[in-house]
Formats: C-alpha cells, sequence, structure tokens
C-alpha cells in the first residue's frame, strides 16, 4: 500500500469509529507496534537509499494528520457521550421549580404600620413583659383585688401570684415609674384572656398608647385618635366616642370605626385617672395625661374585612398568601 491509500484508509476508520472503544481499536492498527503506519515506518529501510529522506517526511506528514483526527474524533466521542448521560438524567419536559416568595403575617404587617404612623409623630416603642405581676396589671391601674373590673378580664394565673398580663396597660406603669414627663410612648405586644369565639382568642394583640405632660387634655386624645384611625385607614373613616369607663382613666371613652362590616369597636381610651399618675410617682397636680389601648387583631380585621379573627391564628395558607 503506498503513503496516500494507507492515509485514506486511515481517515475512514477514524471517522467510522463509533464509540471511543472502536477509536482506540483503530488507533493500535495504525499507529500500534504492529499497525499499518508503523510497518510503513519500518519498510522504510528497503526504500532506496537517495528516495528515503522524500518517502520518510512523507509517512511522517501523514502519521501527523491521522493523529490529529484522532484526537478530534475522541473529543467530538466525548462530548456526545457527556450529552448523552446528560439528557438521560435531566427530563426537560418536567415543569419547573418554582420557589414561593415569603411575606409577612397580616398581624406583622398590621404592627408595621401602626408603629410607622406613632415613630413618625414622635413617640418611643416600648415593650414589657408578657408574664406580669398582680401589681402591674391591676393594682397600678386602680384595679384593686376584689374590683369589679377584674373580672372583666378573665386572667390565666400561673399559681405563683403572677398572671399572663391581660392588657399592654402594665407597661404604662413601668414606664411612668421608670421616666419623667413628657412621655411619649406606644406599647405593641402580646397579651392574653381566657376567652375563644369568633371575636375572640385566648392571645392577642395590643398597643396602647400613653402621653403624660403638662396640660394635656381629653381633645389632645380626641385629636390623636383620629389622625391615627384615618392615617392607619388612609381614608377619612368614621370615627365614634362612646362614653365607657375605665379604672384607670377618667373621663374613659371607647372608640368605633365605621366600615362595610358596620360600627365596630376598636380601642377603649381616657385621660390617665390622677390616681394612677400617683402611684407611679407623677404629681398630678403638674401633670396631666392620655392613654389608649386598642386590639391589633381587631384593626387588621376591619381594615382587610376578615370576619373571623381565630383565622388570624390558623396559619392557613391559603388564607396568609392573599397578603403577599
Ligand atoms: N387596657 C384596656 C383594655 O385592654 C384598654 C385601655 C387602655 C383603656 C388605655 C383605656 C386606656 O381593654
Amino acid at each position: 500500500m503506498n503513503i496516500a491509500e494507507v492515509k485514506h484508509q486511515a481517515l475512514a476508520d477514524v471517522s467510522n469509529a463509533a464509540n471511543p472503544a472502536e477509536l482506540e481499536q483503530a488507533r493500535v492498527s495504525l499507529l500500534g507496534r504492529k499497525g499499518t503506519l508503523t510497518e510503513l515506518l519500518r519498510s522504510l529501510k528497503d526504500t532506496p537509499k537517495e528516495h528515503r529522506p522524500r518517502v520518510g517526511r512523507e509517512i511522517n506528514i501523514a502519521k501527523t494528520e491521522i493523529e490529529e483526527a484522532i484526537s478530534l474524533r475522541r473529543e467530538a466521542l466525548e462530548k456526545a457521550a457527556r450529552d448523552a448521560a446528560a439528557h438521560a438524567s435531566i427530563d426537560v419536559t418536567l415543569p419547573g421549580r418554582s420557589r414561593h416568595r415569603g411575606s409577612l403575617h397580616p398581624v406583622t404587617q398590621t404592627f408595621s404600620t401602626i408603629e410607622e404612623i406613632f415613630v413618625r409623630a414622635g413617640y418611643e416603642v416600648v415593650y414589657g413583659p408578657e408574664i406580669e405581676d398582680d401589681y402591674h396589671n391591676f393594682e397600678a391601674l386602680n384595679i384593686p383585688k376584689h374590683h369589679p373590673a377584674r373580672a372583666m378580664h378573665d386572667t390565666f394565673y400561673l399559681g405563683d401570684g403572677r398572671l399572663l398580663r391581660t392588657h399592654t396597660s402594665p407597661v404604662q406603669v413601668r414606664t411612668m415609674e421608670t421616666q419623667s414627663p413628657p412621655i411619649r410612648i406606644i406599647c405593641p405586644g402580646r397579651v392574653y384572656r381566657r376567652d375563644f369565639d369568633r371575636t375572640h382568642t385566648p392571645m392577642f394583640h395590643q398597643v396602647e398608647g400613653l402621653v403624660v405632660d403638662r396640660g394635656i387634655s381629653f381633645a389632645d386624645l380626641k385629636g390623636t385618635v383620629i389622625s391615627f384611625v384615618h392615617a392607619f385607614f388612609e381614608r377619612e373613616v368614621e370615627v365614634r366616642f362612646r362614653p365607657s369607663y375605665f379604672p384607670f382613666t377618667e373621663p374613659s371613652a371607647e372608640v368605633d370605626v365605621m366600615s362595610e362590616q358596620g360600627w365596630s369597636e376598636v380601642m377603649g381610651c381616657g385621660v390617665v385617672h390622677p390616681k394612677v399618675l400617683s402611684m407611679s410617682g407623677i404629681d398630678p397636680k403638674q401633670f396631666s395625661g392620655f392613654a389608649f389601648g386598642f386590639g391589633v387583631d381587631r384593626l387588621a380585621m376591619v381594615k382587610f374585612g376578615v370576619s373571623d379573627l381565630r383565622i388570624l391564628f390558623d396559619n392557613d395558607i391559603r388564607f396568609l398568601r392573599q397578603f403577599g
């Protein structure tokens, strides 16, 4: 076989190799110890001396070409093998994996809205303990033992004299004990009562507000509450003050707001009782104040049009997704 024929056959064998094993076979039969090309090189010694340099060069050129063809073919076969493996393990017809975006719970969103409104108005956010003592939850708020107002609170007692706070009002007391006026605070947090129906859950959320300074009156309270309600609902909803009674405020009122569901009671409020100020070390002759406390869950219900309070605590993902 002459060089041209050998090369022609070799290139055909290389490109016909269907997999790496066949390619290796072709390589050995061309370039191996007994390979066609090796034989050809060996036969050089029988070539007349004067032709040897030329023939030798031609064989070497053919050899380089064949080696290149083999390495190109090897790369192509390896890539095909990788692609085939990938296709076998990836089913491109499967639906994509979607990621759900989380969102804040509607009650958490409501807390943020409330805090933003009051912080913008210069209030400080203050927290107090959820496990309280009788003094801060009742006594210091002018609710002595055997006072009928205690019955309204359906308290969870811990058995050691402590209790789960029934409202955020004890944080008023703790603040007045440690700060002197002017005081301008809100106290968000969880509160607990033994109640469970469409509009009551044993744990719910309140925000307390307290302002103590010189010359604070019921008019300041009214203006603050109305401004807050309008800011919270982002429109001028109708607000109604009804005379009410709390042992720690005098006069006292309850506040209703109008929505598609009619009037909803959303907070209690009043002018801080002088006895409450003096019990916590503030002179009622110099200072006066107002306080309010509202149910955050109630406000969220009215704002989002939810008719059963309990759904806020069920953590049903279908409900929560609507607030994303
Ligand atoms: N603490 C009262 C309640 O939980 C609400 C309230 C707060 C009323 C402050 C007046 C002043 O019902």
